[in-house]
């Protein structure tokens, strides 16, 4: 293993030693290389730069106590891609390419996957990219999907530690739009409203629904999901927001592993009230207790700022799957090394 502050890394990149890419050409995929170099050159009018033709996917590997390394789920990236791919006009990636060079990734850098215990994982970042001479509004001649990774810790302040959010005055997505696929425009478009949230003192902002501007859809970066006071997990049900994979399986363990009752459905803005915890979700962020969300200048608290004991439940139950020291469903882990 490489020497790294293991216990005190963030969500930055740190270089690695290989990334995999493998190029589309006259209607087929390549099988694809290992290489070393971080650099990637595009043709100047490569319609990923110009039109956002590009989409992308984040997923982690994780050590375990018996030393192997474990991947997450990651079919159900290589799905999300298609997708993506899918809306955008581009030609999906193979899910057997995507799971492939997500093993090669992460079983040439295995030295930059972190010691069991100690909250650093593995992040993937695979990408497809639009390539090729296009100056006109069309689709791209040419792709690439590349596939690099990172060691990174938590992507909030800091593991459980709750965190506030305030409801943003812009879209991040429009209601028949990209919300629902992971593609760069809509972080682009996330960028100021995250800014100015940052600005005020906040992690980040919550987006409500873009046609009613009544309902919570999600964050920049995660889902969102909350407790009634009747313990009923709800997550929002919206076509524009994305199709989290962690939410998915939070969903799942609720009713499985909790017993609880399940709604994905609305939240509107306006009912904080009726719930007593609530959370957000993602690869990078995992799960991060919602302290308090700020909406019309009132900062709504949930459960006194403090992790809840169902967000606390469903977060060692996840985790523990995560790093193998629970049991997960069939078809969850995918062994690397
Ligand atoms: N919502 C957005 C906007 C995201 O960027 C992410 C991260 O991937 C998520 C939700 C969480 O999705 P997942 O759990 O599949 O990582
Ligand atoms: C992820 O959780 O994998 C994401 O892509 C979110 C991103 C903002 C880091």
């Amino acid at each position: 293993m490489v020497n790294l502050d293991w216990n005190n890394l963030g969500f930055e990149y740190v270089k690695t030693d290989f990334r995999f890419v493998a190029h589309y050409k006259d209607g087929t995929w390549s099988s694809g290389d290992l290489i070393e170099d971080n650099q990637i050159a595009l043709h100047e009018a490569s319609p990923a730069l110009h039109y956002g033709q590009q989409c992308f996917e984040g997923l982690k590997a994780y050590r375990w106590k018996d030393g192997s390394i474990n991947l997450f789920r990651p079919e159900e990236n290589a799905k999300r891609l298609q997708e993506s791919c899918h809306r955008l006009f581009m030609p999906p990636v193979p899910v057997d390419l995507f799971l492939h060079a997500c093993t090669q990734v992460v079983k040439a850098n295995a030295k930059w996957v972190g010691p069991y215990g100690s909250g650093a994982t593995f992040y993937l970042r695979p990408l497809v990219l639009g390539v090729g001479k296009g100056l006109g509004l069309r689709p791209a001649p040419e792709y690439m999907f590349v596939v690099f990774g990172s060691p990174v810790g938590s992507y909030f302040q800091g593991g459980m530690r709750p965190a506030n959010f305030i409801v943003s005055e812009f879209d991040r997505a429009a209601p028949k739009g990209t919300g629902a696929v992971k593609v760069g425009g809509n972080y682009a478009a996330s960028l100021l409203p995250g800014k100015l949230a940052k600005e005020q003192g906040f992690s980040d902002c919550v987006y409500l629904d873009p046609a009613t501007h009544t309902k919570i859809e999600e964050v920049g970066g995660a889902n969102f999901f909350a407790i009634s006071k009747k313990e009923v997990f709800v997550t929002p049900a919206s076509p524009s927001i994305l199709p989290s994979i962690t939410r998915r399986s939070l969903v799942y363990l609720a009713k499985e592993n909790l017993g609880l009752e399940v709604v994905e459905g609305d939240v509107f803005i306006d009912a904080l009230k009726d719930y007593s915890e609530a959370g957000v979700c993602g690869t990078a962020a995992v799960i991060v207790p919602v302290g308090g969300i700020s909406y019309q200048g009132h900062l709504h608290v949930f459960n006194q700022e403090k992790a809840g004991p169902i967000t606390q439940k469903l977060y060692e139950t996840l985790v523990g799957m995560q790093l193998g020291d629970l049991r997960a469903p069939q078809g969850w882990i995918t062994r690397v090394v």
